[in-house]
């Protein structure tokens, strides 16, 4: 980050000498929680509450909200997106790329709204209905029934974010225009309730670098102030700033842009960009972004781009001043701690065991890759009670073409990894297998074309020699029996799937499982995983059947998900899923054991 030396003086001048400082530790909301947008909310009920919305790409439910009083402890408390018919076309996506891209959330008149672009990134840019713009708003934020419908509103472009002029009561939306039409900031008058947009006016471009996205205006007395990210969200990713009298322009940039970048810096936070501002209860600027902890080489970073948090000095009339971004950031004192309980969800890195009790639902952590097929997931089945029971989808977790899988989608439901280190586990009960292929297991899921999976799968038994035995007739079908299968797929070279019999896999452990395994997903150090199983209540006689890489799933525009499928592989019945090829999983386990921030 460049500072120039007048403004490090003024930084230091109003650095609250009266209060000690405070160490922030980053990222905030770790894990798959990119694009963040942030707001404080000063009036009761609210008192002060901070509310963050991130992206949520294919996932659903989607636009995970998070809410702190101590800007510390982070709890979900609802999703905007959780029903599937405020949004039926996020069966549809095609591409890890598409689906839900950088909500904004803002408090106004006692309403929330969240703007946001539905992106169907197999489209070229060119094409209108490759942007499905809309908002939801809300009342009760902690109510993820409570959002609304959306209302879609005509923006070609993405990244839109709205803004209430206090000075004319003007509504205005902003957005990015596309890159291969003609990048910029555009901005528009939009009635928020019934969605009409007026005339569209190019304000800026940003200083020239790739892809000016993420807009946010802020007024500033006496400037209107647009801060934008530049340079594509990898490792050339910035945030630059321009200011004017007016929302239309003309704006005037920073003399220091960028206001924030770790570009050409060894730290491990890397990608700091799509940034928003807010600020306390003491009136203290605060800046949230995305940051993606892989460090200058760009290579290992499974939880992909994640929330990070920054004290800024904002004086009047004068441009807001970051601080580094890193993990442990000293920071103004940071308001008492304070653990909110309202919402739906536990804090964001609360331990996790569920059993699915019965009566329960799936808790709101829990997602699935576009549209469920609500019936292939019961709470608490009769004959399986505190498990959840999964129907296979005909395609596993790779799909069609590694980008689509069509509305009959594919049983899988996960939770994100937001721990460097961490235990995943569950109980799988695998007895309802049946034809060659059938299988069940656990993955680390990142996209349809970036997973590892461990399973277990019918195939048939190792070859017995069955043919000399009948040398004269065409031999019996070899009998098919539960093999554990450990396989991945990635852009990077893989290990070779390892594919072994439970009866061998448990020659050690006998009596080997024959109903219910315990399957395990470990990130025991920082480069690999290791997947293991076992007989389910002995976690001493787990054994390690694979290490996986993290780089193999480090890639693009999601982070790693740890969570269970089910899957025919294909076969296919009248045309459809065999209905009746279940699993069953219960014990269902996480557990962070340490974040690496530096
Ligand atoms: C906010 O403050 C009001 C008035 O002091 C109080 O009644 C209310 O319980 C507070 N709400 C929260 C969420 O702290
Ligand atoms: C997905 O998009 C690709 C273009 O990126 C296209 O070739 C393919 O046909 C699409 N698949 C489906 C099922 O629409
Ligand atoms: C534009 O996108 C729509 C919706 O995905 C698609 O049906 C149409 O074929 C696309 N048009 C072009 C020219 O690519
Ligand atoms: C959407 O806006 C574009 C201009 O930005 C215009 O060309 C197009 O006709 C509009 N579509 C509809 C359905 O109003
Ligand atoms: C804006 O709207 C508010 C609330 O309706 C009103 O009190 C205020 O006078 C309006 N301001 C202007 C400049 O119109
Ligand atoms: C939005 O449109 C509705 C319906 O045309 C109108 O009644 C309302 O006044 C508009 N709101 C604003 C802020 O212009
Ligand atoms: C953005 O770039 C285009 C193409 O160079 C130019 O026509 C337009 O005036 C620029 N917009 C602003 C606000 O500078
Ligand atoms: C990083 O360094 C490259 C090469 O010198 C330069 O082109 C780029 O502008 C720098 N990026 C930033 C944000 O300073
Ligand atoms: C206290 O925090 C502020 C805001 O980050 C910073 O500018 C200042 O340098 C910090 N002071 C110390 C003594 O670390
Ligand atoms: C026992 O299983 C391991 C793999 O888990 C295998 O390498 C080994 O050969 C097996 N031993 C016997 C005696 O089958
Ligand atoms: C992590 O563990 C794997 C598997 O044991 C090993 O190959 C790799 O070198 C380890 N990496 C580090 C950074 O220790
Ligand atoms: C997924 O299933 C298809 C058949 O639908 C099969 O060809 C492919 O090998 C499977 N692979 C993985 C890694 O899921």
């Amino acid at each position: 980050m460049r500072l120039p030396s007048s403004t490090l003086v003024a930084l230091s001048l109003v650095s609250h000498a009266h209060s000690k400082n405070s160490t922030l530790l980053n990222p905030i909301l770790p894990g798959f929680h990119p694009d963040p947008s942030c707001i404080s909310v000063p009036e009761p009920p609210y008192n002060h509450t901070f509310f963050c919305a991130s992206s949520s790409f294919s996932l659903f439910p989607g636009i995970p909200l998070h809410a702190s009083k101590d800007l510390v402890n982070w709890r979900l408390i609802s999703n905007a997106l959780a029903r599937p018919e405020q949004l039926p076309a996020l069966a549809l996506t095609n591409k890890s790329t598409s689906g839900i891209w950088a909500p904004t959330l803002r408090h106004h008149a006692g309403v929330f709204y969240i703007l946001t672009t539905l992106v169907f990134d197999d489209q070229p840019q060119t094409n209108l209905s490759r942007w499905d713009n809309f908002l939801l708003s809300t009342t009760d934020p902690f109510n993820s029934s409570s959002w609304s419908q959306p209302i879609h509103f005509n923006f070609t472009g993405y990244d839109t974010s709205p803004f209430w002029n206090p000075q004319d009561n003007t509504t205005y939306v902003t957005g990015s225009h596309p890159w291969e039409l003609q990048p910029g900031i555009t901005l528009a008058p939009l009635n928020l309730t019934t969605g009409a947009i007026g005339p569209l006016t190019n304000i800026w471009n940003g200083t020239g670098g790739l892809a000016p996205e993420g807009p946010h205006l802020y007024f500033h007395p006496p400037h209107y102030y647009l801060m934008i990210a530049e340079g594509g969200t990898g490792v050339n990713h910035m945030e630059t700033i321009a200011r004017a009298p007016h929302p239309n322009g003309p704006y005037t940039p920073n003399p220091s842009n960028p206001i924030l970048t770790q570009a050409n810096t060894t730290s491990y936070f890397q990608t700091v960009g799509h940034a928003d501002l807010f600020q306390d209860a003491r009136g203290q600027w605060w800046g949230c972004a995305l940051s993606t902890r892989s460090g200058p080489e760009y290579a290992v970073y499974p939880m992909g781009r994640e929330t990070v948090l920054a004290p800024v000095t904002w004086e009047t009339g004068g441009w807001p001043v970051w601080s580094n971004v890193s993990g442990h950031v000293s920071s103004w004192p940071l308001p008492a701690q304070n653990v909110i309980t309202e919402g739906e969800g536990p804090l964001i890195t609360a331990a996790e065991l569920l059993d699915f009790a019965p009566g329960t639902r799936l808790p709101p952590q829990l997602v699935h890759w576009r549209l469920p097929i609500a019936d292939n997931y019961v709470v608490s089945p009769p004959n399986h009670a505190h498990t959840l029971q999964l129907t296979a989808s005909v395609l596993n977790l790779t799909g069609l073409d590694g980008n689509y899988a069509g509305p009959a989608g594919q049983t899988f439901v996960g939770r994100r990894q937001v721990d460097t280190f961490f235990t995943y586990s569950v109980d799988l009960d695998f007895s309802d297998l049946r034809e060659e292929g059938d299988e069940a297991g656990v993955s680390l899921f990142l996209t349809q074309n970036h997973h590892f999976d461990l399973g277990v799968v019918l195939l048939p038994a190792p070859n017995t020699n069955l043919s000399t035995q009948y040398p004269s007739s065409s031999p019996p079908a070899p009998p098919l029996t539960p093999h554990l299968r450990l396989r991945g797929i990635s852009y990077l070279p893989v290990p070779p799937a390892l594919t072994i019999p439970l009866s061998t896999f448990f020659n050690q452990t006998l009596p080997h499982p024959s109903k219910t395994l315990t399957l395990q997903i470990k990130a025991s150090n920082t480069t690999h995983y290791a997947l293991s199983a076992g007989p389910p209540g002995h976690e001493h006689l787990l054994q390690t059947v694979g290490w996986t890489p993290a780089a193999a799933v480090s890639f693009g525009f999601t982070g790693t998900l740890c969570g269970v499928f089910a899957t025919t592989n294909g076969r296919v019945v009248n045309g459809s899923a065999p209905s009746a090829l279940r699993a069953w999983v219960g014990g269902w386990r996480y557990e962070g054991q340490g974040q690496v921030r530096s």
